[in-house]
């Protein structure tokens, strides 16, 4: 199983960057840390076979959106300030039908008003968001389990 681990505009910065909403893990550390931990959660999730991860991080738009097509069987998303503006990433993902979980570190729904509403929410399978890492942890978990069943 192919899952794409993708992350958007700006989450290059993660370590430099706002540390009170985004911590202090590199990109480069939470994709390593899913790499660790993504064979238990393909067990508890009841998968057999291999899942393998492919990280993409780009600030271009249209690079996020040509990604999708790849053929991957599930992705997790955290398409960062897009979420709030794309409508082309809401038309894509539907048009797509690619099963994915949204994951955000930092609580959105705790910050301005205009990061309270998603594009990409509604045709998710699942979204996590507040945790840190922990929202890709989980995202990945969740999104596991809605391809196993
Ligand atoms: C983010 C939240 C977005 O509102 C913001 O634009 C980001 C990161 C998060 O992971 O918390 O860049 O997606």
């Amino acid at each position: 199983m192919k899952i794409l681990v993708m992350h958007g505009v700006n989450l290059d910065l993660l370590g430099k960057r706002e540390a009170e909403h985004y911590g202090t893990q590199t990109l480069a550390t939470i994709n390593k840390k899913l790499e660790a931990l993504v064979p238990q959660l393909a067990k508890a999730a009841g998968i057999k076979g291999e899942v393998e991860l492919t990280f993409f991080q780009t600030n271009i738009e249209a690079e996020f959106l040509a990604k999708l097509g790849e053929g991957f069987d599930g992705a997790v998303l955290n398409p960062a300030a897009w979420t709030h503006t794309s409508i082309a990433l809401a038309d894509r993902l539907k048009a797509l039908g690619l099963p994915f979980a949204e994951a955000h570190l930092s609580n959105i729904a705790a910050r301005e008003d205009f990061r309270h509403k998603s594009y990409a929410a509604p045709h998710a399978r699942g979204v996590v968001f507040g945790f840190g890492f922990g929202s890709y942890a989980a995202a990945l978990f969740g999104l596991l389990l809605s391809l196993k069943a």
